[in-house]
């Protein structure tokens, strides 16, 4: 067994004997998710990041096992630092995207999730156009599921490392004033982000044009404003989304260069937050639309340490659902 320099007794137990196990089989969403739960993964990664600072960021922790990486849509970040999360922890993997699969030839999600599990998966990373899709896959195959974003529903893993971050910048999340400004309505990203810090007793403002919000939201514990100018003064956190056009029907917006002028993330409007507070973005950016790039480029911005963080909470799930089987 690995010694790992550095870490407590308690974290090297956690890491390597199994000292938790997630409760749940899969990691579908936020949602379902308890403020317990959350702080577990998030616990876990912080040894998990100290294996991947060092020169030789491999622990044997899942030698032996398989992961899927497969992907129905575009993505970089998640696509890339899951396989890497999974190497760094010594398990074997297989990338799989629609556009090179059986998926073109029209094979079903379900005949293409039997077949997964008929290969042997011990581990199964969804990302689908549709909501749902990861909880369908969860149905049907024996073995952990975890959503990298499906459709307009949930991204956990994202909301997962956006508050690891914010937790090694800010301590807590209690009381934290954060602002997720952009489009709302067609954000993974949001929604579990809404589940996610709420829970953990951040003080949640969306802003976003009407057209852009999903009706009802402020049921979700939030605040809703419709001018960024009136969210940001005294914020502790400003979080971008991007718009997303390849979601959007037509007529949601007058046009990009107003909705930039109206809502976008520019110096003026982040001296309103506070003198401490940090900029976030899950990427990819629409430089010049939803945020500037002097914003995006500057020192209040995190966005380089959510890719990075991204790995090691992903390493902390995959750990925690793999363990959970008896690994
Ligand atoms: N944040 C995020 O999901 O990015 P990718 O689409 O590149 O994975």
């Amino acid at each position: 067994m690995l010694t790992i320099a550095g870490l407590s007794r308690k974290q090297r137990e956690r890491f390597f004997l199994g000292g938790k196990r997630l409760p749940s089989k899969h990691c579908l969403g936020l949602a379902a998710l308890s403020a317990k739960e959350i702080n577990e993964i998030l616990e876990n990664a912080v040894p998990m990041k100290q294996v991947i600072s060092r020169d030789i960021k491999k622990v044997p922790a899942l030698r032996g096992k398989t992961v899927v990486v497969l992907f129905y849509e575009p993505s970089t970040r998640t696509r890339v630092s899951f396989e890497l999360a999974a190497k760094h922890l010594s398990a074997d993997t297989v990338n799989v995207s629609a556009s090179t699969s059986s998926v073109v030839k029209g094979e079903s999600l379900v005949d293409t999730a039997r077949t997964i599990k008929a290969l042997g998966a011990d581990l199964v990373v969804l990302r689908h156009p549709s909501a749902g899709a990861p909880h369908l896959l969860a149905r049907l195959i024996d073995v952990p599921v975890i959503n990298a974003g499906d459709g307009m529903h949930e991204h956990p893993t994202q909301a997962l490392l956006d508050i690891f971050t914010l937790r090694e910048r800010k301590g807590t999340l209690k009381g934290l004033k954060v602002v997720i400004i952009g489009d709302i309505l067609h954000s993974r990203v949001a929604r579990s982000n809404i589940w996610g810090l709420t829970k953990l007793g951040a003080d949640v403002h969306l802003v976003a044009p009407p057209t852009l919000l999903p009706a009802g939201i402020e049921r979700a514990g939030v605040t809703v404003h419709h001018r960024p100018e009136e969210a940001l003064v005294d914020s502790d956190v400003v979080m971008v989304l991007r718009l997303q056009r390849e979601r959007q029907r037509q007529g949601l917006i007058p046009g990009v260069r107003e909705y930039a002028r109206m809502y976008g993330l520019n110096a003026a409007r982040l001296a309103l937050a506070r003198p401490d507070a940090v900029v976030m973005h899950p990427g990819p950016i629409n430089r010049g639309v939803e945020i500037a790039d002097d914003v995006a480029d500057g020192s209040r911005a995190v966005i380089t340490e959510q890719v990075t963080n991204g790995v090691a909470v992903r390493m902390s799930v995959l750990y925690l659902l793999t363990l959970g089987r008896g690994a």
